[in-house]
């Protein structure tokens, strides 16, 4: 049996004629570049985040920096983000001038530790960054409560977290800004690069939206208010997008039940540990991440007989080459350290089939009696 990690071929047979008008809308009406289906877009998306603007963007690392930009950060600031993301949260910082700091995460949420933000927040502290990891809200509540005692602007990377909730409010809309990545394999993926970003203040909603097309002010084609930069969401990815979000809550609905199944079938199995859950959250499941001890062996029996796995991710920022000018060492962050050894991605989408699921677990079960 073969098991990819993520079947985006599935999900599209599934909706082909639906995404086919899709596509099609946008050819005959031409709307390329800005255009009804990123405005539509945009109000569907800040509406379902319950937020007051959406800025549609060309993918999250974009958002990202918008929202930080928008915010005011620059250099000399410092923004406080974790080591265990994807780069572009840290890469976002730096490109806006600023200073990139870490902080360690919760042992088993896998997401900033509130508890350890006093310790590292400094005169220069401007702008908290935390990451709704694999789906999983950041303990929100803690976090603005320190946030909000230091004066400092929250912007929360959701890029893996769409329609993820903390006390009833969806995630983007706690901080001053939620980014999103819409790529292919997330939980609302484009045909392409896309993403976006939510606010309920007009003022950096506009800003935003001011940079990422050239800093042009409203309306006029070549007045530029600043100079900004090509950061558009398009209409074709625009227009899927829309077609896609009908179905987010359905298949939102489907990752926590293959979920459950897989917690059912796993829950006996032991040296296995399965993710935690809040009990006042939303966990969306972009990925479903396990720990076990010797994870490179088990990756390897599971790979060959078929199971695609992923590791999410496999060396902390602070010890990428990418990274070294910011001084960290091994050792500066422990728990995002352990855990990137012991973590280990199973096959996860909405269309998974039982029968997947129960390959997996045997696979998983005999690597670990045997490991
Ligand atoms: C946590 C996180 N932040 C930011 C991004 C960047 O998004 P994009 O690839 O759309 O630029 C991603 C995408 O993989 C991500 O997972």
């Amino acid at each position: 049996m073969h098991i990819p990690l993520v079947d985006l071929e599935r999900q599209y047979l599934a909706h082909a004629p639906e995404l086919d008008k899709a596509i099609r809308d946008v050819l005959q009406a031409t709307a390329f570049i800005g255009g009804p289906f990123v405005t539509r877009f945009e109000e569907e998306w800040a509406s379902y985040c319950g937020a007051a603007h959406a800025v549609g963007t060309g993918n999250g690392t974009d958002a990202l920096y918008l929202a930080l930009r928008a915010s005011g950060i620059g250099p000399g600031d410092e923004v406080l983000t974790v080591p265990n993301t994807f780069i572009a949260t840290a890469e976002a910082i730096e490109l806006c001038g600023a200073m990139v700091r870490f902080v360690d995460c919760e042992p088993g949420y896998h997401t900033m530790d509130p508890s350890l933000l006093e310790a590292a927040i400094t005169p220069a502290t401007k702008a908290l960054l935390p990451v709704h990891l694999y789906g999983q809200p950041v303990d929100m509540p803690s976090l603005m409560a320190v946030a909000e005692r230091y004066g400092l602007t929250v912007i929360e990377d959701c890029a893996q977290a769409h329609g993820a909730t903390i006390d009833g409010r969806r995630v983007g809309t706690i901080g001053k800004a939620g980014c999103f990545s819409f790529y292919p394999g997330k939980n609302l993926g484009a045909y392409g690069d896309a993403g976006a970003l939510v606010s309920d203040d007009a003022g950096l909603a506009g800003k935003a939206a001011m940079v990422r097309d050239h800093g042009r002010a409203k309306g006029k084609k070549y007045e530029h208010e600043l100079s900004g930069f090509n950061f558009r969401l398009d209409g074709l990815q625009a227009s899927i997008l829309l077609a896609k979000l009908r179905h987010l809550p359905a298949w939102t609905e489907r990752r926590r039940e293959r979920v459950s199944l897989y917690r059912r079938l796993l829950g006996s199995v032991p040296d296995l540990t399965l993710p935690l859950e809040r009990p006042n959250a939303l966990h969306v499941y972009h990925l479903l991440v396990v720990e076990v001890e010797k994870r490179d062996v088990i990756l390897e029996q599971l790979t060959a007989k078929g199971i695609g796995c992923g590791i999410h991710y496999p060396i902390p920022l602070h010890l990428q080459p990418a990274f070294q000018h910011l001084g960290y060492r091994e050792g500066d962050f422990p728990v995002a350290e352990a855990t990137s050894k012991h973590i280990l991605s199973l096959p996860l989408f909405p269309e998974l089939e039982d029968a997947e699921i129960a390959y997996v677990v045997d696979a998983l079960t005999a690597a670990l009696a045997g490991a």
